[in-house]
Formats: C-alpha cells, structure tokens, sequence
C-alpha cells in the first residue's frame, strides 16, 4: 500500500524531520575524537523527548538505541558502543522520530577529526548521489529513475552501492512501500505521484558492494573492510517537485 499524504500530514512528517535534522545538527559539534558513541545516544534520545517527540529506531524490531552509529566499515544499523570516536574515522550517524504518529528519518556522515582525502572523497560523492537521486523525485518519476541517479554517479567515481538495504516509504510507519533501491533503470518500478513520502538513502562502499550482518545481529559491514558512506533524506513528492523536510541549518 502506498500512501498519499495530505498537506497537514506532510506537515507533521516535515515537523518530526525537523526534529531529527535538529539532533544531528546539536549532535556535529559533539562527533570528535575521544566522544563516547553511548553518550551520543543519550544526548540524541534526551533532545528528541524535549522536543516532544520519540525516538523511532529505539525498540523498532528490537533495536536498542535512539541511533545509529556507523563507523568506517561499517555501512549502516551499528549499535552505539562503550567505545569512542578516533581521529580519522567516520561515522554514519542515522536518526529517526515519531511525532504524533508520524516520522522523520534522515542520516549524515561525519569526519571525525582530521580524515584522509579518499574518505572525505567518498563522503562527498555519496551526499552528491543523494541529491542526484531526490532530484528525480517528481511526479510521473519512477523508483528506477532515483535508483539510475545514485548509482551512475557512485560508480563513476569507482565506487560501488549496497544492495541489501534501501530507501523507504515513510509516514504513519517508519518503514513503507516502496522500497527504493539506490541501484536500478530509468522508466522502470513504481511510478511516483503527488504526496507521496519517501525516505532516500544511498550506501556507498569505496571497495566492493557485498556487505555481511555482524555478531550483534545489526551492524552490516563491507565485505571487504574498506569504508562505506550513508546519507538519508525524507522527501515529500509535491506536484512542484522534491521537497527536503530533513533539511537541517547545514546542508548534509
Ligand atoms: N534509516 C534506517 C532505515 O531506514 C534506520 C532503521 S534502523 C532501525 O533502515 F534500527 F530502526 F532498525
Ligand atoms: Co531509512
């Protein structure tokens, strides 16, 4: 079943973005070397309450956390940890919110510290293939068409996408129908109409696209061990075009 959202439910969707781009908006200034990735959490969890809103991930399919914390090779669903940031690393840092029955997903990468050019690279390409992809998000669109987007551009940098994991619908559920595939071909699945809502989020691997789950059951990883970049937006399709509701003050 896919939804079609009305101006006032687009606006509590927009509302509970709002929410999430703010956390990790407050989060930037904390994502440093020696920061426990725990205490990032609770920060998070602690911003969404006062908001008046709930954390979406936490309790989702059994999910521990209000986050989560992707380091390095780590693609996206890391559990938020005891350990703490290092210099050089990045982090994927995926946030959701539920606000009177509505959510907003949405998901940056972090340099933290100093980061070597290949990871700064990756990490603009993959915001890049992002916003390529929430370009083709137009009525009369298909779900190939932001697929064919995000992926021509990754692969032209040599990079390669994720296919086990891909974007949502979202709405009065976090996860919906259609699942968008950051990988695919023009013309081809679902074709998009006004007021639908989807949340768009290319995983990027600089190495080989196979990923594997780890032993937590959650954290999916590279096959390879080399990094991975994740950026999220929800975006509502509006006869006028794509609209960003995660947008926070920053770009990213
Ligand atoms: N943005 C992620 C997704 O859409 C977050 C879900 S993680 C979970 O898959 F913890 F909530 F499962
Ligand atoms: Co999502």
């Amino acid at each position: 079943m896919v939804y079609t959202r009305s101006d006032r439910e687009i606006n509590i969707i927009a509302q509970s973005c709002q929410i999430v781009a703010d956390t990790l908006e407050m989060l930037s200034e904390y994502v440093k070397p020696g920061v426990r990735m725990l205490d990032l959490d609770t920060k998070a969890e602690d911003f969404i309450l006062s908001c008046g809103a709930r954390p979406a991930f936490k309790g989702y399919m059994g999910y521990p956390s209000t986050l989560c914390i992707s380091v390095d090779d780590a693609v996206v669903h890391g559990i938020p940890s005891e350990e703490y940031l290092q210099d050089g690393q990045i982090v994927g840092i995926d946030c959701g919110a539920e606000l009177d029955g509505y959510y907003g997903d949405h998901a940056r990468t972090f340099a933290v510290g100093n980061v070597d050019d290949e990871k700064r690279k990756l990490m603009d390409v993959t915001l890049e293939s992002l916003m390529k992809g929430i370009e083709q998000a137009i009525p009369g669109n298909f779900v190939g068409d932001i697929g064919y987007a995000v992926q021509s551009h990754a692969e032209a940098n040599g990079y390669s996408v994720v296919r086990e994991l891909v974007g949502h619908g979202i709405g009065t559920q976090l996860h919906e129908e259609p699942q968008i595939p950051n990988y695919g071909t023009p013309k081809n699945g679902y074709q998009f109409h006004a007021g639908m809502c989807i949340a768009i989020e290319p995983m990027i691997n600089i190495g080989k696209k196979e990923v594997y789950t780890a032993q937590d059951g959650w954290t999916i990883l590279t096959k390879d061990g080399k990094v991975s970049a994740h950026y999220e937006h929800t975006v509502a399709i509006k006869a006028d075009g794509p609209h960003i509701l995660s947008l926070g003050t920053s770009h990213g």
